[in-house]
């Protein structure tokens, strides 16, 4: 059938699909699962509950004759979740859709890795890095986990075709402001393109500040003054960064302003849980229980329905609304880890 357009309350459509894959990671970053709160007792969700291929693939269909023409497989971190190039497989060529990228931590990232998941489809990745100072990221990756190991990863991303590569900073003042320009200078001319992340008051658990932010603003004008920038146009609407392109030929940045200079309004983004719920946002209390549907023998008629009928109800924008500063809702936030960012 041919792809629909579905609509929210507020007039967005829906296009991207964002496929959470595990909740777990083996990494500690602070502002995400900090290792005292994710320690060894940490209850993971059990093997049982987890979508398999078959369901995972089955919703993806049924978003994409919904409209969904972008995917983006996360975690926790999507690696540590076997045989994911099997999935990607089955993902890539249902009609629709167009793009499909992961997010990774790049640590289970080797060359025949990276091959196998281009060779299923894989489009595109992003690597998350935060910082070039080994001390530093070491420090926020919680693990003692190597920066060049990283690099590595990145490279054998780009190696395998997945390019252009874009890489992740989250940006914590305090923790690893200081490497903002390091960072710029060793992504220029690589042809990878590097994002500067606001840090995000997801989840509960991550101790989220203010005063911990570094706004966008700030960012491009440190930078800008190192070496000349100017504003790109967005590749299409509702884009999450901001593009800046080095005046001298050096390549391009990206810039997410999700507290600063939130983007709600062009927001086409659904979430789905490992578990199979459906989240119409990053910082939703509550999902909507897909897995249950599935596993009673719905139809197909009958569950894409279902998810339209989700979307149509949507009203989420709560990056907006923090930044009004009205009262936000008491309930407890979904981590990052469980929804993949
Ligand atoms: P492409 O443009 O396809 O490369 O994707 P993207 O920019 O959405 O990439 P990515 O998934 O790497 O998103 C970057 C970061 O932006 C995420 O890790 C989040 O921190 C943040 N982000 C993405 N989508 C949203 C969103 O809908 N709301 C908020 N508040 N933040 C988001
Ligand atoms: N704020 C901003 N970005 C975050 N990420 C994880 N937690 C946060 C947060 N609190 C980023 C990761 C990764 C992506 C999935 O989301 O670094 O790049
Ligand atoms: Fe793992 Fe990514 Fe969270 Fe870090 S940000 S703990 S790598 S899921
Ligand atoms: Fe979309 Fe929610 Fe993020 Fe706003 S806060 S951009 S509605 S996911």
């Amino acid at each position: 059938m041919l792809p629909m357009e579905t609509l929210d309350s507020l007039g967005r459509h829906l296009r991207d699909l964002r496929i959470s894959v595990t909740d777990r990671c083996n990494f500690r970053c602070t502002y995400c699962m900090p290792k005292e709160l994710f320690g060894a007792d940490h209850a993971f969700l059990p093997r049982a509950s987890l979508l398999d291929f078959d369901e995972i693939a089955r919703l993806a269909r049924l978003f994409a004759e919904l409209g969904v023409s972008k995917l983006r497989l996360t975690g926790g971190e999507p690696l540590v979740r076997k045989d994911i190039e099997k999935l990607v497989a089955r993902l890539a060529p249902i009609p629709g859709i167009a793009d499909i990228s992961l997010t990774t931590n790049g640590s289970l990232l080797t060359p025949a890795k990276a091959r196998a998941l281009a060779d299923a489809g894989l489009k595109r990745i992003t690597v998350s890095l935060d910082a070039l100072d080994d001390a530093t990221f070491q420090r926020m990756n919680g693990v003692g986990f190597p920066v060049a190991r990283v690099l590595e990863a990145i490279d054998n991303a780009a190696a395998a075709g997945l390019a252009p590569v874009k890489v992740n900073m989250v940006v914590k003042r305090g923790d690893n402001a200081s490497d903002i320009e390091a960072m710029a200078g060793h992504f220029r001319h690589t042809g990878h393109i590097l994002r500067f992340i606001e840090y995000m008051d997801v989840g509960n658990t991550n101790g989220w500040r203010l005063d911990e932010v570094v706004a966008g603003r700030e960012i491009v004008e440190r930078i800008g003054a190192r070496w000349p920038i100017e504003p790109a146009d967005p590749h299409y609407r509702g884009e999450v960064a901001k593009r800046w392109r080095y005046v001298d030929g050096g390549g391009e940045i990206g810039i997410i302003t999700s507290v600063t200079q939130p983007f709600c309004r062009n927001c086409t983004r659904a979430r789905l849980s490992a578990e199979g719920a459906l989240y119409t946002c990053l910082f939703a209390t509550r999902g909507f229980d897909l897995r249950a549907l599935v596993r009673s023998g719905t139809d197909d008629d009958a569950l894409r329905a279902q998810l339209a009928a989700v979307w149509h109800g949507r009203s989420d924008r709560y990056s907006e609304l923090r930044s009004l500063q009205t009262p936000l809702q008491a309930g407890h936030k979904i981590e990052m880890s469980y929804i993949g960012g």
